[in-house]
């Protein structure tokens, strides 16, 4: 297996109950490596151009006021195939379609408003882990 890296995000639901530490030790227990983080307070902008990919969707308006409302904590993940490794831990979208024991089904308060994110795909992780971070700013 490749070591690969992948964007993470705890979302402001998580920020607002500070459980920021409870799920880094799930990403840790699953032997993800955070090698970069920053908490910030995203922008609309900022929002807007990350979730860009769903700007025709239904959804898009709420979720990024709802991505807004707080802090988030952004941070690049390594480990062995971490992508899929971590979309594992993170569980569905929809807290109620979330396997057991996942972020989300232990955590997530709604679709929308679900602690985590976590690229999809290591195509769609090089381009997030750009849009947040430099190269020197992720110390493996
Ligand atoms: P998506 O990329 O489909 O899910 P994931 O975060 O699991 O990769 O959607 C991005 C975010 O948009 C999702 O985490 C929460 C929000 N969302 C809604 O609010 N309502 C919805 O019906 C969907 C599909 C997503």
């Amino acid at each position: 297996m490749a070591k690969e890296r992948t964007l993470s995000i705890i979302k402001p639901d998580a920020t607002q109950r500070n459980i920021t530490g409870k799920i880094i030790d799930r990403l840790e227990n699953a032997g993800l490596r955070v090698v970069a983080q920053k908490r910030l307070k995203l922008t609309k902008e900022q929002a807007e151009g990350f979730y860009a990919v769903h700007k025709e969707r239904p959804f898009f308006n709420d979720l990024v006021s709802f991505m807004t409302s707080g802090p988030v904590v952004v941070q690049v993940l390594e480990g062995d195939d971490a992508v899929a490794k971590n979309r594992e831990v993170m569980g569905a979208t929809n807290p109620a379609d979330a396997a057991p024991g996942t972020i989300r089904a232990d955590f997530a308060e709604s679709i929308e408003a679900n602690s985590v994110h976590g690229s999809d795909a290591p195509e769609t992780a090089e381009q997030e882990i750009a849009f947040f971070f430099k190269d020197d700013e992720i110390v493996g």
